[in-house]
């Protein structure tokens, strides 16, 4: 990034990502975007207070720290990473005047859904920004309603309607892998008059299942299906939300590329449901070591070490999918500067990300001279083992592409220039200012070893 560019990162629509010789240092990342919006979530639906420490601020978690407050209750923050919310019960949220606004965020839409379709008798109406207003919800409103709730979509999507209603318990086996869809049955099913279980195509994130559990609630894991039982009361106390895995990737990729780097990155979720990136990039050849493994808020967690490395080409498919959901495009760029071809198929739910990732991804790989085909469920990249030569991303608003600009440009010969950069605030508004940082303190190193 150039010092002009640099300084205009707060509110700036294009930004330009110039090479790095190599990346040294050590940093951290802010609390993990899933943990963060269930913890506030789950956190509304207990008694007495929730206190969160190391809180993942973005757009995206602020908008369900509005929900919860347009729902009546409260929540109070403390500096930039703590916030206590004062639950009011499973059934004290009360429904505001009008619609709630989930901005860009899937996670908050289809959770929330969930448990409004738990509170008898009110009436709800959940709305979002352009881009969430084009994605499917169909995929929550159909279980939902046969639990026994009233949820009208629009023509498939938002404005979603929601009456809430007494709920039974069903069983249901998920069509696609999702953990936004399993998590909305699971948290409606906190009502529900018997058992409710979902059955999973292909294991997803389970954080809901681990901070149900924590809060008070039984819940039966096996291993392709969970059960919940109705809950009375829930309490979580204290909610520690380790580093986001998916905010560290970038980071974990431009290490990887960048030749001679050496990178730390500390105190991050380590969830194996979340971590597919590590096991795909360590098949291509990556030197990825994790240490002083801890659990963090009820979740493996750990340290990271990440050396530059030569790679391989690899497939990923359908089982591998719901493990790097949100880091596919990061694989794609990866397997860019690998030597062969790589694949990835089974992917098709990444045409319903805030863009069609497929399509954004194949693009933004084009836009950087790599040689990148699309296909239904996924893609195929050509690899050559060197520099790309960089150019133009549009981000499309999609914070995770506009991340993978930003690692294209760290590992290309030429630069990235990013068009709305700042989509990285919907995720990670301090993306621009760590790679900053580390810019700055991985040419401190380049000097010293002159
Ligand atoms: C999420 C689940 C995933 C992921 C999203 C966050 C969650 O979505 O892509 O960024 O917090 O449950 P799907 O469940 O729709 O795959």
């Amino acid at each position: 990034m150039s010092e002009e560019d640099t300084r205009l990162t707060a509110g700036t629509t294009s930004l330009l990502v110039e090479p790095v010789p190599r990346l040294v240092g050590h940093l951290a990342v802010p609390g993990d975007k899933s943990i963060s919006h269930r913890a506030v979530l789950i956190g509304a639906l207990c008694e007495g207070e929730t206190r969160i420490t190391g809180f993942g601020r973005s757009a995206d978690t602020e908008a369900t720290i509005a929900a919860v407050r347009a729902l009546g209750v409260e929540v109070y923050e403390h500096g930039a990473d703590t916030l206590r919310v004062f639950g009011k019960g499973l059934h004290g949220l009360t429904a505001p005047g009008g619609p709630i606004d989930c901005a860009n965020a899937g996670t908050l839409v289809r959770l929330l859904a969930g448990i409004l379709a738990g509170q008898q008798g009110q009436e709800f109406e959940l709305t979002g920004d352009a881009s969430l207003s084009a994605r499917p919800m169909v995929r929550i409103a159909e279980p939902l309603a046969r639990m026994g709730a009233g949820v009208e979509t629009t023509d498939g999507r938002l404005p979603l309607g929601i009456l809430g209603r007494s709920l039974r318990g069903i069983d249901y086996v998920l069509p696609v892998a999702s953990a936004q869809v399993k998590s909305a049955i699971l948290l409606a099913g906190l009502y529900a008059d018997g058992p409710t279980t979902v059955v999973e195509p292909a294991p997803t994130r389970d954080h809901t299942e681990r901070m149900l559990r924590a809060a008070g609630a039984r819940v039966d894991v096996r291993p392709t299906s969970v059960t919940v039982h109705r809950a009375t009361r829930l309490s979580l106390g204290e909610v520690e939300v380790p580093g986001d895995f998916s905010s560290a990737a970038p980071f974990v990729v431009a290490a990887t590329l960048v030749p001679g780097s050496e990178l730390h990155v500390h105190g991050v979720n380590l969830n194996p449901r979340r971590t597919g990136l590590l096991e795909i990039l360590e098949r291509m050849g990556a030197r990825i070591t994790v240490y002083n493994r801890r659990e963090i808020g009820g979740e493996p967690g750990g340290d990271l070490e990440v050396r530059s490395a030569p790679l391989v080409g690899t497939t990923v498919g359908a089982t591998e999918v719901p493990l790097a959901i949100d880091e596919l495009p990061l694989f794609a760029l990866a397997a860019a500067c690998a030597r062969g071809e790589s694949r990835l198929t089974g992917a098709a739910e990444l045409r319903a990300k805030e863009t069609d990732r497929i399509e954004a991804t194949v693009d933004a790989l084009r836009a950087l001279g790599v040689r990148a085909r699309g296909s239904e469920d996924g893609l195929a990249v050509t690899g050559v083992p060197a520099r790309p030569r960089g150019g133009r991303v549009a981000s499309r608003g999609d914070h995770r592409i506009a991340m993978l600009g930003a690692v294209g440009g760290l590992a290309s010969r030429e630069g990235v220039r990013i068009e709305d950069a700042d989509a990285v605030a919907v995720s990670f508004p301090g993306f621009f200012a760590i790679l900053d940082e580390l810019r700055r303190t991985s040419v401190v190193v380049e000097d010293e070893r002159r």
